[in-house]
Parts: structure tokens; C-alpha cells; sequence
């Protein structure tokens, strides 16, 4: 059975909302999975009437929807669950509407969602319990960055949960919401076969690539402040380093799968001064071609004539002092402006102990590309003898798995999956504090050591793979990064 629920959204005008939510929302309303008395309750600052912020929705929807997914028809229909409400959450004004417009259904699921600045996530808590608006039923929604560091992690983790137990805060992390995210749980546990050669014996490296060909946008300040390291790494490549390391959780309930994330960041070895310097690279783009586009540098995009040291790119090995992961290392790497934009995840299995060819050809060692984006799928690449052949050649071929062909659908967009989860209750997809604190922890470690080091960034070309230093990083583990699909 459906809920039927308040949905409100702080921060109902801003990009987040535009881009993701009010899509996402447009979305599984198509798909009936609203009931007809649920609300969507934008807040803003901005001076709207009812039919302005119709207007605006429907302008957002158009741009960000593709063409072919729009239904005008349903527009009447989604169009009567928007509601919108002028409100300054820093002030005092107006909680008093919104307190009366929500309460009118006291007994409904109630969803705040915070899609505004982190700075905000306390007052607007505050302003919540002290106009009463806060139950058993409500639940509270935060966007990443949760927080800058681990001291203000704890911060932001403490105010809330002032107003909000664990069980009612939904901590997004939006690669959690797509669904060949969510594939990896699939591929590792609902088939034996991988699992008894998911380890150290029989794994030599395991590979995680999350690489952009856009720059920094109109994002410019906030990213200079931020940075590869705390934008990408903190967040989005632990959470898929933890969905290949971790243990099976007993089921999908609530709290499982996070226990078990929690294990593996545990285990996470510090990166620490002494070894920073082979442990990791940083670099930052300068201008170069994406696509056979000109593209400006780093420094041009944020249109500045200081000096920067935000790094735009980082690359890392990391190892996992655990029983199944004891010398195997995980490579992480992710940059803005690279060669194009492809998540990926690649297992490299331990070559053959024993050769029994004579053969010229190198054997290549069996590798599993996970392909997160786009082209979504999973590929095993085994050796396979060549025919016609007289003694034995050898040759790399691939078992290609298309996820768009085998399914015939498209993908749909991660918040798709998580709103729903959220009005629906189940935490399992989203992070918990102390997963996010102990993620900042360890991150801490590295800023200090290249604090402390001095490590500036390095120059890459923009359309490359990154700076040099990334290739010498595995390249000493007489390694080499997958950069092109074979
Ligand atoms: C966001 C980062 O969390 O993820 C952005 O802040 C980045 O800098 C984005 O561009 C990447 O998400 P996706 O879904 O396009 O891979």
C-alpha cells in the first residue's frame, strides 16, 4: 500500500531541486507511485505566487527532462501536488505557514528534505523542533558535503541529531541510487561464483575510476574550497570501495549493509606523512581538448589570477588491513576535464601459477570490468585460443554483458530510487554518521600529510587521464591503469 506523505523541500528553487528532485518527483509520479493526496511543499526565498512557481517547474522540467520522458498530459495532474511557500530558513518569518499548511495532516508521513547549504542544516533543524513540526513520522533529508572535515561532520551530526534520531536522517549519497551501483550487490551476492575467488589469493589489484570530461561549471567557489579529495573521494569512491570489499551483509534490512561498510572503512589503512608521497597524487588541470573542444584551465574556469592549489584530480592506493584484503591493493582515481566521463570498477585476477604454452603471446590475467557509466554493463575478459592456429596462440576475447540491451530500458535517475526509499523508510541505502565520520577521518589523515608535505598539485593536460604521477603511482607496483577498453 502507498503512503500518502508531505514532501518539503528547502531550497524548492535551487539548482538541486530544478536539476534532480523535481524530475526524479515528475518521474514516479508518471509511474503512479504517488498517492493523489501526497504534497510537494517548496520553500524559497524567492518572491513567487502559485502560478510563478507552476511556471517555473514546468520550465525546469522541460529543460531537464528529455523530450521523449515528458508527458504534458501528466503535468495537470503532478502540477496539483506542487505547493509553494515563501520562507527564509536563517529567519523567523513564515514558520508559522508553514507549521499550519503541514499540520492540517498531522498523522502523514512528513519528509524534510535540505537541499540548501550545510550552514543552514542546524538553524533549519532548530526551526523545525521549535515550531513544532517535527514527529515520529517525519523524516529529515541532508545533501553532501556533510561537513568539511571531521570536526564539522561532527558538528552538522550533532545538531541534527539534537532535533533527529539516527533512524530518521537520510544522509544522500547519490552513487548509492544508481542502479548499477546497486548491480555490484547483485554481481558479488546473488551468484556463487565470484565469491570463493574474492579475496587476496586470487585477486592481485582492484581498480576504481570515477573520471568527469566536465570542468567545475558555474561551481567555482565552492569548489575551490573543496577540492577532488573531499568532493568525489570522501564520499562517492569509498562508498564503491566499501560495495567491493565488504563482507555479505545478512540481508538488505536497515542497518545491514551499513554495518558492514563500517567494517571496511575501519580497516582502512591511514595514509599518513611518511608515505604520502607515494601513496598519492594530486593534480589540476590545464587547458587542453575534451572531445575535440577547446577547453580552459582550471584557473581560467574560476576566473582568477591567484594562484590555486585545489586540486582537480587525485589518485591513490589504498590498502585494507583486513583478512581478505591483506595485499591486495585498491587504486582510486577521479578528475574533472580527463579523456571522457566513465566510472568503472576493474578486478584484476592473480596471473596462472604454472605456464604450459609455448607461446609468444603474453598472457593477459583475467580482469572483471564493472561499468558503472555509462555504457553500463559487466565485461570478463578471458584468454581464449585463436583458431586456424597451428600450436597455440593465445587472445584476450570478452564476455560483454550490455545492462540497456538486455534490459531494453533506460536507466533511471539515481534519486528516482532514493526518494522513494526515503518516503518509504528504508535507511539502507544512505550513510550513516559514524560511516561519514570515520570516512572524514581518514580523509583528514591525507590533507594533513600534504599539508604538511607541502605536495602542490600537478599539471595534467585537460582531455588526459591525469598528471603523470598518477602513472608512476601504480606503474611502482609494476602495474598500469585501464584507460582504454579493450
Ligand atoms: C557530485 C560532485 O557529488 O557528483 C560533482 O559534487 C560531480 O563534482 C558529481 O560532478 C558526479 O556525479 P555523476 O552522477 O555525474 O557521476
Amino acid at each position: 500500500m502507498k503512503d500518502t506523505f508531505d514532501l518539503i523541500i528547502f531550497g524548492g528553487t535551487g539548482d538541486l531541486a530544478v536539476r534532480k528532485l523535481l524530475p526524479a518527483l515528475y518521474h514516479l509520479d508518471r509511474e503512479g507511485q504517488f498517492t493523489g493526496e501526497s504534497r510537494i511543499i517548496s520553500l524559497s526565498r524567492r518572491d513567487f505566487s502559485h502560478d510563478d512557481y507552476l511556471r517555473f517547474v514546468l520550465d525546469g522540467l522541460k529543460r531537464y527532462i528529455p523530450e521523449s520522458r515528458f508527458n504534458q498530459e501528466h503535468w495537470p495532474c503532478f502540477a496539483g501536488k506542487l505547493h509553494f511557500l515563501r520562507l527564509d530558513a536563517a529567519s523567523q518569518s513564515n514558520w508559522e505557514c508553514l507549521r499550519m499548511l503541514v499540520n492540517e495532516h498531522p498523522g502523514r508521513v512528513r519528509v524534510f528534505y535540505l537541499a540548501v547549504s550545510p550552514d543552514l542544516y542546524g538553524p533549519t533543524c532548530a526551526g523545525l523542533s521549535g515550531n513544532d513540526l517535527v514527529n515520529r513520522q517525519t523524516r529529515i533529508v541532508l545533501e553532501k558535503p556533510i561537513g568539511f572535515n571531521l570536526a564539522s561532520a561532527q558538528l552538522l551530526n550533532n545538531q541534527v541529531g539534537q532535533v533527529f534520531s539516527e533512524q530518521q536522517i537520510f544522509r544522500i549519497d547519490h552513487y548509492l541510487g544508481k542502479e548499477t551501483v546497486q548491480n555490484l550487490l547483485a554481481l558479488r551476492f546473488a551468484n556463487s561464483l565470484f565469491e570463493p575467488l574474492w579475496r587476496g589469493h586470487y585477486i592481485d589489484h582492484v581498480q576504481i575510476t570515477v573520471a568527469e570530461d566536465i570542468g567545475i561549471g558555474s561551481r567555482g567557489r565552492f569548489y575551490d574550497t573543496t577540492g577532488a579529495l573531499r568532493d568525489m573521494v570522501q564520499n562517492h569512491l569509498l562508498q564503491l570501495l566499501c560495495l567491493v570489499a565488504m563482507e555479505a551483509p545478512v540481508n538488505l534490512e536497515q542497518d545491514e549493509i551499513r554495518n558492514e561498510k563500517l567494517k571496511v572503512l575501519t580497516a582502512l589503512r591511514p595514509i599518513v606523512k611518511d608515505v604520502i608521497k607515494d601513496k598519492t597524487v594530486r593534480g589540476q588541470y590545464i587547458g587542453g581538448a575534451v572531445s575535440g573542444k577547446v577547453v580552459p584551465a582550471y584557473l581560467d574556469d574560476l576566473d582568477k589570477t591567484t594562484e590555486s592549489e585545489t586540486e582537480t584530480f587525485v589518485a591513490l592506493k589504498v590498502e585494507i588491513d583486513n583478512w581478505r584484503w591483506a595485499n591486495v591493493p585498491f587504486y582510486l582515481r577521479t578528475g574533472k576535464r580527463m579523456t571522457e566521463k566513465r566510472s568503472e570498477i576493474v578486478v584484476q585476477f592473480t596471473p596462472v601459477p604454472h605456464l604450459i604454452f609455448s607461446t609468444a603471446e603474453q598472457l593477459i590475467p583475467n580482469h572483471l570490468i564493472m561499468r558503472l557509466q555509462p555504457d553500463e554493463g559487466i565485461k570478463l575478459m578471458l584468454m581464449t585460443k585463436r583458431p586456424r592456429t597451428g600450436g597455440f596462440h593465445l587472445h584476450p576475447l570478452p564476455l560483454n554483458l550490455s545492462f540497456a540491451q538486455a534490459f531494453q530500458m533506460d536507466y533511471p535517475d539515481a534519486y528516482e530510487r532514493l526518494l522513494m526509499d526515503i518516503i518509504l523508510g528504508n535507511p539502507a541505502l544512505f550513510m550513516r554518521g559514524d560511516e561519514v565520520e570515520i570516512a572524514w577521518t581518514w580523509i583528514d589523515n591525507i590533507i594533513d600529510g600534504w599539508h604538511r608535505t607541502k605536495i602542490r598539485p600537478e599539471n595534467y593536460m585537460a582531455g588526459t587521464w591525469g598528471p603523470a604521477g598518477s602513472d608512476v603511482l601504480i606503474g611502482r607496483d609494476k602495474r598500469a591503469w585501464y584507460n582504454h577498453p579493450i
